[in-house]
């Protein structure tokens, strides 16, 4: 019989009643046309290997209902005419235009698209910020989660009572942002998220107002400035110097502010000890609390690493921000926000409100690279690599540009930034098949015409060369 159904035998519906169900609904949804011939009850009895008292059951309440209908001595059909207006098809109500749906306010602030810009084959792509996937122990990583696979009861894989994650990652999260990062905490002042962007969108619902202000830096990370619109925030730009970002000259006290010290996104610019100080006093005079978002904090190339701002912070509210997204990969979606004390409780809440908590399994398996030191092994393996490709790009870019060019932001991280004087590398880019990323859409007031982001942590080292030797026309 050429209708199928799916019949659930252990199921709390009687078997008459779905075959009724199954019938109906396809008739509604225009799966059956009107007038269509239906199996005999002894055909369908004998297909689906149900009683033919069961199919009468339910073949009687269709036509009782006017979804079928029998011709004497020829055998039951779907109805030529449906039972009501308001069950129409709803193929038949598709045509009709659809009414607007009615979206939030916080839907009508979003203008972000996700950005994801997949490498054009064929292409050079210098555009790519993130780490090189190739190099990561992905077969450790594997053996990890099967260990906890296999150790895990089924229960906790139920819901259990820790949004803020996982004890054991935790703690291992303290002791890594203490020893790396000079970070003050104690593991219960780590709140678990699914990325760091989950970790802003938390800071968003849990510190701001609709009206409220918050600093952000400009150029800056859009994804903050976006994020901050939709809530209803209002954004004050705060300058990019050389040396990081200023509150010199700023007449607006807000409620937050947010920076990238370590490694500005997307200048790149390291902020010195004397802007962080300088930073730290306002936000102390003013009541304002910090957002550190040290997202690419890990690889430092030359110079002392810097620590981050919130280990000089002292009486000063900072909310720390870190991702395992660079430093492992981003699609592991583990972040996580060192909290004051007392905004634990709340951030705890609403993670556990909008998406209860990050996925157990991983955070399981990420305790472990942690603890048996594999993050720290892979971080001093990785520096050594993307600083070889760091120094081959910036020699590269001054011996194709010379004094055309200017690098900035290229002491730490996983991308630079090059200003172009004169001609501009876009249009060769273009024809010559290299994909740049430009800074323009990181700005809110008017961008350098010639300004782009390098990623070269995911590129190797001939393919720097070569994108570079067809940037430039020497
Ligand atoms: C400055 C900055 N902060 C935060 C994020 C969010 O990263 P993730 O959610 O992968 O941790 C990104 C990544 O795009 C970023 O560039």
């Amino acid at each position: 019989m050429a209708v199928p159904f799916i019949l659930d035998r252990s199921g709390p519906d009687p078997l008459h009643r779905q075959i009724y169900e199954q019938w109906r609904l396809g008739i509604l949804a225009g799966r059956f046309q009107p007038r269509q011939r239906v199996p005999s009850t002894r055909g369908f009895a004998t297909a689906y290997n149900v009683s033919r008292t069961t199919v009468s059951a339910a073949y009687e309440q269709l036509i009782a209902e006017g979804y079928f209908e029998a011709a004497t001595g020829s055998g039951t059909f779907v109805c030529s005419e449906l039972p009501d207006r308001t069950m129409r098809p709803p193929a038949a109500l598709r045509r009709m235009p659809p009414q607007a749906s009615r979206i939030s306010g916080f839907a009508r602030r979003l203008d972000t698209d996700p950005r994801v810009s997949p490498t054009v084959s064929g292409r050079l792509d210098l555009s790519r910020l993130g780490p090189d996937l190739e190099r990561f122990p992905f077969a450790l990583w594997r053996r990890l989660l099967t260990r906890h696979l296999r150790r895990l009861s089924p229960a906790h894989f139920d819901h259990f009572a820790a949004p803020g994650g996982t004890e054991a990652l935790r703690r291992q999260i303290a002791a890594y942002v203490a020893r790396a990062r000079a970070v003050h905490c104690t593991p219960e002042q780590v709140v678990v998220v699914s990325g760091s962007q989950q970790g802003l969108d938390l800071c968003a619902r849990v510190l701001l107002d609709p009206g409220d202000e918050a600093l952000v830096e400009e150029p800056g990370y859009a994804g903050i400035r976006y994020l901050l619109s939709a809530h209803g925030a209002v954004t004050v730009p705060m300058p990019v110097l050389p040396d990081g970002a200023s509150v010199r000259g700023i007449s607006r006290i807000p409620r937050v502010l947010y920076v990238t010290p370590s490694h500005q996104f997307p200048t790149g610019v390291s902020m010195s000890l004397a802007r962080r100080l300088e930073l730290l006093d306002w936000a102390r005079h003013h009541r304002v609390l910090i957002l550190e978002d040290d997202y690419d904090s890990e690889y430092r190339y030359s110079g002392a690493p810097l620590p981050a701002m919130q280990s000089l912070a002292g009486d000063v509210p900072v909310v720390y921000l870190g991702t395992f997204s660079n430093v492992m990969f981003p699609g592991l979606r583990i972040g996580y926000l060192v909290l004051p004390e007392d905004l634990v409780a709340p951030f705890t809440r609403a993670k556990w409100l909008t998406d209860r908590y990050t996925p157990v399994l991983e955070q399981a398996a990420l305790a472990d690279f942690l603890g048996e030191g594999h993050l720290d092994r892979h971080i001093r393996r990785m520096r050594r690599i993307y600083k070889v490709r760091r120094d081959v790009l910036v020699s590269a870019l001054a011996r194709a540009f010379g004094d055309d060019v200017t690098i900035v932001g290229d002491a730490a991280g996983m991308h630079l930034t090059a200003r172009f004087r004169g001609r501009t590398p876009a249009a060769r880019a273009e024809r010559q098949g290299v994909q740049l990323r430009s800074t323009a859409s990181y700005y809110l007031a008017q961008p350098p015409a010639n300004e782009f982001l390098f990623g070269f942590a995911a590129v190797g080292e001939r393919t720097i060369r070569e994108a570079v030797r067809r940037l430039s026309d020497r």
